[in-house]
């Protein structure tokens, strides 16, 4: 399985606070069933701002340790409207220099003029990916949002532990609908800290097949995000 977004790397925004927790947490993975782990590091303006260069450092030295997963490089980019200048001088990233990104908006208010920024970075080719919709309060009202946002051609990644209601009932209620009505294409975990949501993973999936086929289940932890490693389209 691939994690499709985690806080893995150390030092770098308010997840994984030393090398040992990072270690510790690849351990956690590797239990969990993940193979592979997209770093997605907040990248957020004035709060979260460490650029490509230096993650990328600390991503070849923790895949030079043995029977870890392995890393990739990707962030989770707070939406602003200078998101292209953040692209275009590699201090935010794209999922392992596809052109995939994973983007987050504010979890409680209205981004004014969303649709403006997307299609600048459409008309750019990004492909877009947005996290955890259920957390959003916009999308725990009705799905009016997210059906506008899926015609623009934006794809939707949910968390492991929503199912779970670690996020609260309306995520949990959220998800569910979500995936019942097929909105959801990755899978990942969301983790920060060690001994949270890794080992509940397992439970996750139990919950999750229950919604969804075997078939629709490998293609949200593992095939699409394959796919989306590879720049290759999804369905
Ligand atoms: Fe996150």
């Amino acid at each position: 399985m691939i994690d499709f977004h985690s806080h893995i790397l150390p030092n770098v925004d308010d997840g994984s606070k030393s090398y040992e927790e990072t270690i510790q947490l690849l351990k956690e993975a590797k239990n969990a069933g993940f193979d592979k782990i997209i770093s997605t590091s907040h990248y957020a303006q004035d709060c979260f701002e460490v650029p490509e260069y230096k993650r990328n450092g600390v991503i070849d030295e923790l895949n030079e340790e043995e029977n870890l997963p392995q890393i990739f490089l990707g962030s989770e980019i707070f939406l602003t409207f200078n998101i292209l200048e953040l692209l275009h001088e590699y201090k935010a990233s794209t999922i392992n220099k596809t052109n995939y990104i994973l983007f987050e908006l504010p979890l409680r208010h209205q981004f004014i003029n969303l649709k403006t920024v997307l299609n600048k970075l459409k008309e750019e080719n990004y492909r877009l990916i947005l996290a955890h919709p259920e957390r959003y309060s916009v999308v725990q009202k009705d799905f009016k949002f997210l059906y506008e946002l899926q015609e623009m051609g934006v794809l939707f990644q949910s968390n492991y532990a929503s199912i779970l209601g670690v996020y609260g009932l309306s995520a949990k209620l959220t998800v569910k609908k979500m995936l019942k009505n097929h909105l959801v294409s990755f899978l990942g975990t969301d983790v920060h800290r060690a001994n949270s949501i890794y080992p509940k993973v397992p439970l996750a999936i139990e919950k999750i097949s229950k919604i969804i086929s075997n078939e629709e289940l490998e293609d949200l932890t593992t095939n699409n995000a394959n796919k989306v490693l590879n720049n290759e389209d999804i369905n």
